[in-house]
């Protein structure tokens, strides 16, 4: 099903076949390798993809993307029956970057994963922008994964997101080349 939200003249909906070649060439033109490209045809391809969205312009140009994975607790302890999401990659064109398109994205799927029950969102990025959603290194402490520090970061979506913590968790295969 797709979820359409139109943020100004922007549209943001789930990515729908047909969209795959657009946003590869836009992932790979957002980040300096087409590393995160293929990063998402892999999770895509393995199943992992809990969500996949785009942004659309008033031409109706494929002008940003973002993506959520599935994150697996481990199968003890409180949080092992919370439903847990990475963001990555999220990408805006280079010449449309700083628009709000990126921020238009991150907060439209934030609701999606939101009404789709999702928990917990965990990220790896530059500490100076995903506070601004409500990512916080600190909650992050409470998730034993393979990534620490100030740029890892958590959101909690529902109550159990921050109460059934700490966990220990597993991302999905593809992102083993990156840790
Ligand atoms: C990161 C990205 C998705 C943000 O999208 P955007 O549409 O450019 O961002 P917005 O216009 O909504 O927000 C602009 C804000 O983001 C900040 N920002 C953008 N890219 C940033 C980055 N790599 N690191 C830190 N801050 C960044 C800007 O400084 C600006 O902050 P301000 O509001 O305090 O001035 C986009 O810049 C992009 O595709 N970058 C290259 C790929 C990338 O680095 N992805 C994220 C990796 S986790």
């Amino acid at each position: 099903m797709s979820d359409d939200t139109t943020a100004g003249t922007l549209t943001i909906r789930d990515v729908e076949t047909g969209d795959e070649a657009e946003v590869r060439r836009l992932v790979a033109a957002a980040f300096p390798s087409d590393m995160e490209a293929r990063l998402v045809e892999k999770l895509r391809h393995c199943g992992a993809l809990v969500l996949e969205q785009v942004a659309v312009n008033a031409d109706g140009r494929t002008v940003g993307h973002i993506a959520y994975s599935r994150v697996t607790p481990a199968a003890i302890g409180p949080g092992q029956g919370l439903q847990v999401a990475c963001l990555a990659p999220v990408s805006v064109w280079p010449d449309n970057q700083r628009q709000g398109i990126g921020s238009a994205l991150i907060t439209a799927s934030l609701n999606r994963l939101k009404e789709l029950g999702e928990d917990l969102v965990l990220v790896l990025g530059p500490p100076s922008y995903y506070p601004r959603f409500g990512f916080d290194p600190v909650l992050a402490r409470k998730v034993q994964a393979p990534y620490a520090g100030d740029a890892f970061m958590a959101l909690a979506l529902t109550e159990a997101g921050s109460r059934d913590l700490p966990i220990e968790v597993a991302f999905a295969t593809p992102f083993e080349e990156f840790e």
